[in-house]
């Protein structure tokens, strides 16, 4: 079956919630016609219940950038998964880079999160991948399969089809040197092997492996052609409206 790439921006802490209802609104013009790809943004938390109410049912799919996995209880400053859920989100960010490495997120956490998320009805974008100075010693592989390994422990094969992984090499975030599509593919490649040896073919075969990591309007066409890239994660270029819709329009035309 084949797989429908997702195309997600991630806005990190960017724009306010004016700048994002803007945003939104200019997405929204244009989004109709964009067939055969999903679509999502992941605004600030703040802006989630006013974006949600914008986008009501409509083609674009609501993330939240993180979440705690714990239901309820005295945890300040954190939000739980019903409270994303009741607010109307789709879908969740676990285990970004950002979080991993200013936030003390480990894989441990992250398979906490996933747990609760799925369980809570909330489908996850598991973010791996490796950075610069793990890659030059050559175990690139070897961390991406450790952060699945580690990281998705709490996932039941039930549930894999609300599951999509974000392969974003942490040496590509924000610094405009993109992994070359023959490295993206040779690492999608083996994260799909991975998932199969632990949750089966068919689970692998259906599961989403999104790229994300310097991904613009001009090099997503070469990314998107690879057969094991179903979409992609996108930072700085989702701030902006047409260079994201560009993007998504990439992602469509390879299917
Ligand atoms: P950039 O597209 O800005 O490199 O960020 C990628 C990213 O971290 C998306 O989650």
């Amino acid at each position: 079956m084949a797989r429908v790439p997702f195309v997600c921006g991630n806005w990190k802490m960017n724009k306010n919630v004016p700048a994002s209802l803007e945003l939104v609104d200019e997405l929204l013009g244009s989004v109709g016609p964009i067939q055969g790809v999903e679509i999502g943004i992941a605004p600030t938390f703040l802006a989630l219940h006013p974006v949600r109410k914008k986008i009501q049912a409509g083609k674009l799919r609501l993330a939240a950038q993180n979440v705690h996995f714990e239901s309820d209880g005295a945890y300040t400053g954190e939000v739980s998964v019903s409270m994303l859920k009741d607010l109307g989100c789709d879908y969740v960010l676990v285990g970004h880079s950002e979080r991993r490495q200013y936030f003390g997120e480990t894989n441990a956490s992250c398979a906490k999160k996933t747990g609760a998320a799925l369980r809570g009805g909330l489908r996850v974008i598991y973010c791996i991948g490796e950075t610069l100075a793990e890659r030059d010693a050559g175990r690139h592989f070897d961390v991406v399969s450790l952060q699945l390994r580690e990281g998705l422990t709490e996932l039941e094969r039930g549930r894999a089809s609300d599951l999509v992984l974000a392969y974003e090499p942490v040496w590509a975030i924000g610094t405009g040197r993109t992994a070359t599509p023959d490295q993206a593919q040779e690492m999608h490649a083996h994260i799909r092997a991975r998932i199969a040896e632990t949750f089966g073919a068919e689970v692998a075969a259906e599961l989403r492996i999104q790229y994300g990591g310097s991904v613009k309007a001009s090099n997503a066409d070469e990314l998107f052609e690879q057969p094991d890239i179903d979409g992609g994660l996108i930072g700085g270029a989702a701030l902006d409206a047409q260079g994201f819709l560009s993007i998504c329009r990439s992602a469509r035309s390879r299917g």
